[in-house]
């Protein structure tokens, strides 16, 4: 906090009944009424908003308005403060429309905790002063205009949680100063043109569990300290100019979820025993096309047929299939509402053969009607519940097909859905 006499030249404005009262603080007597700090504050405040409107070009929902005298700053539309404070604290303007420019100004703004900007059409650079927000824990700035650099005085932000500048047209590397930010939760620079190699020092991050990086012209290798960062759940690296292989410490990381490389010149193949060391993994992007690395995500193809097989009691061979309708179109169309006409019917004289599912009848809907009252709610939703399966083992069934082997399903994940299918189902 600034001391008034620190600072000779800071203007002190009081609102009163509508007009200002202006003060030089030099030549204000040293007297029980000098306003508090806290009062210098707020006023710095508004005049940093007030100067952040002026920057404002386009404003087609007409959202400044009002940021008006007849209004407390903290009213303002995308502005909450700390109320005993009178601080803003958030500065909020996600997807209004607006077409502007951040001031240098916004570095008056101390008190700011997050700032979003993200949708509009903010251009020019990040201003350097934004390291004057020493309590800045958000920062999101994605799909704008931003040019010119990451700001190297971000730096001094050392508690940020969130840094998104996704979607701009930010160009540079990535700056070292950044390794001072080790409270980062996420960072997503993609869809910009930053350049340079992934800095090592990234691994450092120890707190990072978001870490998006994709589509930007980043070259060298992936640094095998990226390894070292225990927590992380996604990362994509993916259309980058990126060469070597992808460090086998990454393998190390079982908290990881997303994994994405694809579209560089990285080469090597994905360990065949994946799904066993990183038992998170949900999806994985990988370079493939040519060699065998492709061997596990062909198998999972198999196994998405085979299901869809087995379920509607089809082969990809009948005749049906002939007018370039795939059992995976077949089995699309029908899902969910119709799933019933489509599974195969011996299936369900099978259940009935274990005497809790069925009485008699061929199938689920007859016995519905048939039973006895009181079982026939229990029924009822013994009979829903298969359904629900049904729908949800033929969609892994689809995934494990898709048309990309990119977009299938990890082995893993499909053995995990199938198990938490059956026991949902075995509760009932
Ligand atoms: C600054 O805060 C004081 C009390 O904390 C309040 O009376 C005054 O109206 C505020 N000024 C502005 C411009 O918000
Ligand atoms: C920002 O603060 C500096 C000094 O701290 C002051 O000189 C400047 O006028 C302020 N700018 C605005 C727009 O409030
Ligand atoms: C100030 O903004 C408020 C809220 O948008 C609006 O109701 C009021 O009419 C505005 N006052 C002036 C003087 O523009
Ligand atoms: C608001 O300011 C008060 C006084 O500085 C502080 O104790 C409180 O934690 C602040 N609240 C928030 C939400 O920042
Ligand atoms: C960079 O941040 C530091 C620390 O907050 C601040 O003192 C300095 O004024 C900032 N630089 C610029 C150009 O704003
Ligand atoms: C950025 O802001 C948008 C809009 O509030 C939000 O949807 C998105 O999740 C934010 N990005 C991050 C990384 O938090
Ligand atoms: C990461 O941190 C360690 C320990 O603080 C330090 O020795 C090392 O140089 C750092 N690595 C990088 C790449 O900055
Ligand atoms: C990709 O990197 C190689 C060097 O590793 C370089 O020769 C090539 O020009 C880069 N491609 C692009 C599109 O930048
Ligand atoms: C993986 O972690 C183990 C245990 O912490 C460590 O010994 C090993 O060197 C790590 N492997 C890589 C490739 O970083």
């Amino acid at each position: 906090m600034e001391h008034p006499h620190t600072n000779g030249k800071l203007v002190l404005f009081k609102f009163l009944h509508g007009f200002i009262l202006l003060c030089m603080m030099s030549t204000c007597p040293e007297s029980t009424t000098l306003p508090s700090p806290t009062l210098l504050g707020n006023e710095s405040d508004r005049l940093a908003l007030l100067d952040f409107k002026k920057r404002i070009t386009e404003d087609p929902l007409d959202v400044m308005s009002s940021w008006n005298r007849s209004l407390h700053f903290c009213s303002w539309v995308g502005v909450t403060c700390n109320r005993s404070t009178e601080r803003v604290l958030i500065l909020n303007l996600k997807a209004q429309k607006l077409v502007g420019s951040i001031p240098p100004s916004i570095g008056n703004l101390t008190h700011l905790t997050g700032i979003n900007l993200n949708g509009n059409n903010f251009h020019g650079v990040i201003p350097q002063q934004i390291g004057r927000l020493r309590s800045l824990q958000y920062l999101n700035l994605s799909r704008n205009t931003f040019h010119g650099k990451i700001p190297t005085n971000l730096s001094h932000c050392t508690l940020l949680r969130l840094l998104n500048i996704e979607s701009n047209l930010i160009t540079g590397p990535i700056p070292n100063q950044l390794t001072a930010l080790i409270n980062l939760n996420i960072l997503v620079i993609s869809r910009n043109n930053l350049g340079g190699t992934i800095p090592g020092w990234i691994g450092n991050l120890s707190s990072l569990g978001t870490l998006y990086l994709e589509e930007n012209n980043l070259q060298g290798s992936i640094p095998n300290e990226l390894g070292h960062m225990a927590g992380l759940v996604e990362f994509s690296a993916a259309e980058n100019n990126l060469s070597g292989m992808v460090p086998s410490s990454f393998y190390n990381i079982s908290s990881i979820r997303i994994f994405s490389v694809v579209d560089n010149q990285l080469h090597g193949e994905l360990p065949p025993n994946i799904g066993t060391m990183l038992p998170n993994l949900i999806e994985i992007s990988w370079e493939y096309g040519t060699g065998g690395q492709v061997s596990i995500l062909g198998d999972v193809y198999s196994y998405g047929i085979l299901l869809l097989e087995m379920f509607t009691g089809k082969r990809p061979t009948d005749d049906m299939f002939n007018d370039g309708l795939s059992i995976y179109q077949f089995v699309t169309m029908a899902l969910p509402d119709r799933v019933m006409d489509i599974v195969d019917p011996s299936l369900l004289i099978n259940l009935e053969g274990d005497g809790d599912v069925n009485d008699d009848g061929h199938n689920i809907a007859i016995l519905q009607e048939k039973s006895a009252p009181k079982r026939k709610n229990r029924d009822l939703v013994k009979a829903k519940k298969f359904e629900e399966c049904l729908v949800a083992v033929m969609q892994i069934g689809l995934s494990c097909c898709a048309i990309s082997p990119r977009e299938r399903m990890l082995m893993d994940a499909v053995v995990r859905k199938m198990s938490s299918i059956r026991d949902s189902y075995l509760k009932v």
